[in-house]
């Protein structure tokens, strides 16, 4: 019998995401967010969770465009940075001595530090009780030539990292498993 543990914000696994913007003074900004994920395939859409209270909220609202880094194992201290200080009282892109570039089609930042990132436009926001979900349309994913195998992202020299919010720790990705999309179906005889 399974024990119950209450509602809680669990799921597996949870990104790491590093949502880009410039905010009304033009300033790069950068926060971590976990509350993230892919929601539509055509066109591709992905949705972030973001309190009102974030310096990233205003910038959202105002620009309505963003960049997500993915932060690689080697970029977890800045992955945390991003998520204890807001850029309402911190620089945090110059504390961490990041290079912003501007997108060529959006108004967002775009990081030398991270090896690949999302460029993506908002098209939806909903209201909930602590975060507003923005639905966002991604219009290109960018990646450094060294984390690329045949012209796709290799998860392996990507290292993407993971959250575990149970723990309060970060964590890398796991073995290989199998192939997907290869189990044959065993008919009821
Ligand atoms: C691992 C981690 C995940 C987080 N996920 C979210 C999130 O999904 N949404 C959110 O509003 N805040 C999230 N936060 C908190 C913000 O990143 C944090 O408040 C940050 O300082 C906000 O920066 P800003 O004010 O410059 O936008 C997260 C923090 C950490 C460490």
């Amino acid at each position: 019998m399974k024990k119950s543990l209450g509602a809680r914000t669990v799921l597996y696994p949870l990104p790491v995401l590093l949502v880009g913007t410039y905010d009304d003074a033009g300033k790069p900004n950068i926060m971590t967010a976990s509350w993230g994920g892919i929601v539509n395939s055509t066109p591709p859409m992905v949705a972030i969770g973001i309190r009102k209270e974030r310096h990233t909220y205003t910038a959202l609202d105002t620009t309505g465009e963003f960049t997500i880094s993915f932060p690689s194992e080697e970029n977890t201290h800045q992955a945390d940075y991003c998520g204890l200080y807001s850029g309402k009282i911190a620089d945090k892109c110059a504390e961490l001595g990041l290079h912003d570039e501007k997108a060529d089609i959006i108004n967002a930042p775009i990081f030398e530090e991270f090896k690949a990132c999302l460029l993506c436009k908002v098209k939806q926001k909903i209201s909930l009780p602590t975060h507003d979900m923005f639905i966002s349309e991604i219009l290109d994913l960018r990646a450094d030539e060294n984390v690329l195998k045949d012209g796709k992202i290799d998860i392996e020299r990507l290292a993407p990292i993971l959250y575990d919010n149970i723990s309060r720790a970060y964590y890398a990705v796991g073995k290989y498993l199998k192939p997907a999309y290869t189990e044959k179906r065993v008919e009821n005889k």
